[in-house]
């Protein structure tokens, strides 16, 4: 635009240049036309050249010539260029004003020398009674006006520019303006809709629709989850409310060590684990036993500590047991009864009468703990795992507009196996109280709907995936969980190859040797007699990984009062020692096992370091171990060994996947692991981590929140139905 206006002006001006300097040579011959007229004659050349040159004096006149109406040059300045004659120019001029002879009038043009552009005109002289006498040449400079030309020109553009900026800043300030002030207006009329005038209420609900479904979208949509994002929904859903997490086992433990000082463990616990990013992002309150030996030391008069230590953005509420509570709820119903119940691992289950009394008293302390600690009638609570089986039902009673959320993080078992539990009813109505009850997998929902059925007078809505009792609906839906994504103890973790050479260094390993890597707490569901037979099985059958091949076993002591587990303990001593015995030498131990609590960074260290893991459990919920070891290795190397028992096998399809039993297959997909090329680790073990980076524990909380305010809203809307005398449901 700013070229075709420059274009228009510089023709229209050069016009009037052209014309300007016309008039400008005809002043210059009219004025001194008589005393060129009284030296016009070739007599007096001398005197003419003289005169010629003292009109050449003006700046812009660049030469003049005097020239015979036939075009003869008469004289001229010495800078008249050859390229131009009297005659050449004498004819045109003629020729265009239709003359032959003469020319009539003053006639000019532009001349495009080498030099530039000159402008020409030819102005006939007249002298009395001789009449024409013959015409001036007068040249002037253009080289100023093509100047004037360009400089207009870089002007217009950058007027034009500035010009357009500040429209375009002008119009944003104007938009910006009324936006604003029609978004306040709106945001206004959003606040207090009932006060709205009535002619704005059509445009009020359009607006709101179209909140509620972008909202909607957002959190369908298939975008990574984040914490940030996780934070949002809930803002969203529990309109500033705090959220309340239920959880037997605390993610700080405050315990006091041998030597007095008072240090924070981070327990070994995938619910934990998953858990603890879901309240950093959330706040909130985490209502859990205070089982560390300093943690009353810890705590306000509300029996509250704030946590993480040093970024505390959330509360601890430590509910207290006494010893004998702590046996009977968590050693013996819980552990000894429920945990061996939902996991097919040949430990038989025991259900004692009085264990089933503590549950009971104990699932009653701590609803009303959850309880105290609730701001509104309809709080949004999270229940966790089988501590808890009849807290659902118990919130409900208390609060019955409550939102209850459980999570069972165990599987669950067919309905035959859970019908050796004696109080099975009191379990599934207790869970029932719940407005979703999620699983990991699909098949452990299935398995719990036909427990129900089998067991329950209740509804169950394949359809909806529900069961409906006494007038409470339930979700029964599968979310599997998963980590936070990234990993925080990533965050300053030491590069792999800087891993592999501490941990070398640690268990004094040859500079080619192998390592595998096995993380659990000592729990006889995950498979770990199994897995060092395996290695032995590995080492019996591949002798080229005999004094090569060791693998390191992270186990964490757990429930160490049951006996089962101190069994399992010394099973898997005496495994080691017998396999170190057998294949072990001095400098050599193929089985390196720690029975210690380690905290997450040195974990994190083994799985960065290995060359292999794996996850032999018998039977599990989830296994996160499985995935932190994959978000471990942003190295992208490494092999995941996976058994098919783990909800993990689902996802992580491309771990080797085997049957923890079958020792034969077991150390094939070991000896294979060992040898399997760099770029195939690396293809399997980027796509095992995309799946956790996106299916991360942001995205499990948001989609159970997303259900759960669809069913809030659902209940309040059949609420609103019931209680309204003018509305009659189904005609
Ligand atoms: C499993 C359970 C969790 C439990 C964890 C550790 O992952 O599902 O509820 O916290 O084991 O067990 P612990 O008995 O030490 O809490």
């Amino acid at each position: 635009m700013a070229w075709v206006v420059a274009e228009v002006v510089e023709e229209t001006a050069g016009q009037w240049f052209e014309r300007d300097l016309s008039l400008r040579a005809q002043l210059v011959a009219a004025s001194s036309r008589a005393s060129l007229a009284a030296n016009w004659d070739t007599e007096r050349k001398a005197e003419l050249e003289r005169q010629l040159i003292e009109i050449a004096r003006d700046e812009r006149v660049m030469a003049v010539a005097a020239c015979s109406p036939q075009g003869a040059l008469l004289a001229d300045t010495p800078q008249f260029p050859e390229a131009l004659s009297c005659r050449e120019i004498g004819l045109r001029a003629k020729s265009e004003q239709s003359s032959s002879a003469t020319l009539m009038r003053a006639w000019s043009t532009v001349s495009r020398l080498p030099g530039g552009s000159i402008h020409v005109s030819a102005i006939p002289l007249w002298d009395g009674g001789r009449g024409q006498i013959g015409f001036l040449l007068l040249l002037q400079d253009m080289s100023y006006a093509e100047r004037r030309e360009e400089l207009t020109r870089v002007f217009l553009v950058v007027g034009f520019a500035v010009l357009g900026l500040l429209a375009s800043v002008f119009t944003i300030f104007v938009a910006r303006f009324t936006r604003r002030s029609w978004s306040a207006e709106l945001r206004n009329m959003l606040r207090h809709g009932a006060q709205t005038r009535p002619e704005f209420q059509p445009i009020l609900r359009d607006v709101r629709e179209l909140i509620e479904k972008v909202m909607a979208e957002r959190e369908d949509a298939p975008g990574v989850w984040t914490a940030e994002r996780l934070k949002q929904t809930l803002g969203r859903h529990l309109q500033g409310e705090r959220i309340i997490i239920l959880a037997n086992r605390e993610p700080y433990v405050h315990e006091r060590m041998t030597d007095g000082e008072v240090r924070v463990l981070h327990p070994a616990s995938g619910l934990v684990t998953a858990l603890e990013p879901v309240m950093r992002a959330c706040s909130g309150v985490w209502v859990a036993h205070g089982s560390g030996s300093a943690d009353r030391d810890r705590v306000d008069r509300y029996d509250r500590v704030r946590v993480p230590p040093g970024e505390e953005s959330y509360h601890i509420r430590r509910v207290w047991l006494t010893r004998e509570e702590e046996s009977g709820y968590y050693y013996g119903f819980s552990n000894e009864g429920l945990w061996p119940l939902c996991h097919l691992a040949h430990a038989r289950p025991v259900f004692r009468e009085e264990d089933w009394a503590y549950y009971r008293k104990i699932n009653e302390r701590f609803a009303d703990a959850v309880c105290a600690e609730v701001d509104s009638d309809d709080p949004i609570i999270l229940v966790q795992d089988y501590h808890f089986a009849l807290v659902p039902a118990l919130i409900r009673g208390r609060l019955p507009a409550a939102t209850v959320i459980m999570f069972w993080h165990i599987p669950w078992p067919n309905s035959e196996q859970v019908g050796i539990c004696p109080w099975r009813q009191e379990i599934l109505e207790g869970l029932l109280g719940s407005s979703i009850l999620g699983f990991h997998t699909q098949f452990h929902c299935n398995n719990f709907m036909e427990s129900v059925d089998r067991y329950l007078e209740a509804r169950i809505d394949r359809e909806q995936q529900g069961v409906a009792r006494r007038g409470h609906h339930t979700l029964v839906r599968p979310y599997p969980i998963s980590l936070e994504w990234p990993v925080r103890w990533l965050s300053d973790a030491p590069s792999a190859d800087e891993c592999r050479r501490r941990v070398w260094e640690d268990l004094n390993l040859k500079p080619d040797a192998l390592l595998g890597v096995g993380v659990d707490r000592l729990d006889y569901t995950k498979g770990i007699e199994e897995r060092l037979l395996a290695v032995e099985r590995l080492l019996e059958r591949f002798p080229e990984f005999r004094g090569r091949f060791s693998f390191v076993q992270v186990a964490a002591p757990s429930r160490t009062k049951i006996e089962r587990y101190r069994q399992l303990n010394e099973a898997v001593e005496q495994l080691s020692s017998r396999i170190n015995e057998r294949f072990g030498g001095e400098e050599y131990q193929p089985i390196i096992l720690l029975r210690t609590h380690h905290e997450p960074p040195d974990v994190f260290k083994f799985y960065r370091a290995a060359h292999l893991c794996y996850v032999s459990s018998l039977h599990d919920g989830m296994n996160l171990v499985a995935k932190e070891f994959v978000a471990a290795r942003d190295d992208q190397q490494g092999v995941l060994v996976l058994s098919q028992f783990t909800g993990a096998a689902r996802e992580l399809t491309e771990a080797l996947i085997v049957n923890p039993y079958d020792l034969e297959k077991v150390s094939t997909a070991l000896a294979c692991a060992l040898s399997m090329p760099v770029a195939e680790q690396r293809v399997r073990m980027r796509s095992m981590r995309s799946l956790v980076a996106h299916f991360n524990v942001y995205r499990w909380a948001g989609e159970m929140l997303v259900d759960a305010a669809r069913v809030r809203s659902r209940e309040r809307l059949a609420g609103q139905l019931t209680e309204s005398p003018e509305v009659s449901v189904g005609g």
